[in-house]
């Protein structure tokens, strides 16, 4: 017990978290009272996040994004969510920043957005301790129409700060070669590139993630482990994967930690990492995330610093950075 507190405490990089996601639900209510804006249905009676399955969390997750509406908004929730990472012991994050919920893809209200983000962020690298960088999504199942904006405003603000581009939102729609422009565009612009795949579709979606889109990184990915070629190509080729384990039982892709494949997946030679995805609505953190795959797997502190020297490996961030980071 005393060696699974310890290795809840060990030092963390995050490289896959939503930046909605990760707004705690006193938050969000705080703020609909503020504005007046209706919530029902989003809390259940004791306060959490009311959900019945994927496809519900999403339309849950874009409800509490409705009193997300100025730059300022944003900058508090920044604030909040990195508190929240350094009292987990996580020292760098990148977190998902969507142009369609920060501006509607208008270049001129995004960096504004990014601007209040970057303050926010700025003063918590200063008081916390934790570093903080985007990356840009777009979201799958607002269609590829609404990730050319999206990935447009990515490029125009890539740099040091705005390092990656990417996309969440529902795997079950449309078909990622569809996303080819958006992901060409962020590429040329000099970002690096990451998508979700592999959580609710099998491997072929992984596949096209990694010889279409060419991404660097997978999020979640873990249904690679349907086709064991697939597994090796990620091995070989070094494609890391951004593991959710948490949210992944939490949304029942898998039944419980024990029949989660990022064991398997490590032993097969892939690069994996550790995230919470969107904490609050999966009820985690990443001191638990450690804790409990310490726990299950019957891993010790040099398996878990390994995922952690993983994601600082993989983080999109510039080498000066990485280094403070190692
Ligand atoms: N948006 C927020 N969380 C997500 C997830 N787990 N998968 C896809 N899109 C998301
Ligand atoms: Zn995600």
């Amino acid at each position: 017990e005393e060696d699974l507190a310890q290795i809840a405490d060990l030092p963390k990089v995050e490289l896959h978290l939503h930046h909605e996601g990760a707004a705690p639900p006193a938050f969000i209510r705080g703020l609909a009272k503020e504005k007046s804006v209706n919530l029902s249905g989003v809390f259940r009676e004791d306060g959490s996040y009311a959900y019945r399955d994927f496809v519900h969390f999403l339309s849950v997750y874009e409800a509490a994004t409705q009193v997300l509406q100025t730059p300022r908004d944003y900058a508090r929730l920044t604030t909040a969510l990195l508190e929240e990472c350094a009292a987990n012991g996580v020292i760098y994050c990148e977190t998902f920043l969507s142009p369609d919920f920060c501006g509607g893809g208008d270049l001129g209200a995004w960096r504004e957005y990014l601007h209040a983000i970057r303050e926010a962020a700025d003063a918590a690298e200063r008081d916390l301790g934790v570093t903080l960088r985007g990356v840009v999504t777009c979201i799958r199942h607002f269609g590829p129409e609404k990730s050319r904006p999206a990935a447009r405003c990515a490029a125009e603000t890539a740099g040091d700060w705005i390092v990656g581009f990417g996309m969440g939102g529902d795997e079950n729609r449309g078909e990622l070669n569809q996303f080819l422009y958006a992901f060409d565009m962020a590429r040329e612009a000099g970002l690096k590139l990451t998508t979700h795949a592999g959580e609710w579709r099998g491997p072929s979606e992984v596949r096209s993630a990694v010889e279409d889109l060419r991404v660097a990184r997978i999020g979640h990915g873990v249904r690679a482990i349907e086709d064991l070629a697939l597994v090796d190509l990620l091995a070989e080729t070094g494609v890391v994967l951004e593991v959710c384990p948490g949210s992944n039982v939490t949304l029942g892709v898998y039944p419980n930690l024990a029949k989660h494949p990022i064991a398997e997946l490590r032993d097969r030679g892939v690069k994996v990492t550790v995230s919470t995805d969107d904490p609050p609505f999966f009820h985690t953190n990443m001191r638990r995330e450690y804790f409990n795959l310490a726990n299950a797997f019957q891993w010790d502190a040099d398996v878990l610093r390994e995922l952690t020297r993983n994601a600082a490996d993989a983080a999109f961030c510039d080498d000066d950075t990485r280094e403070k980071i190692l």
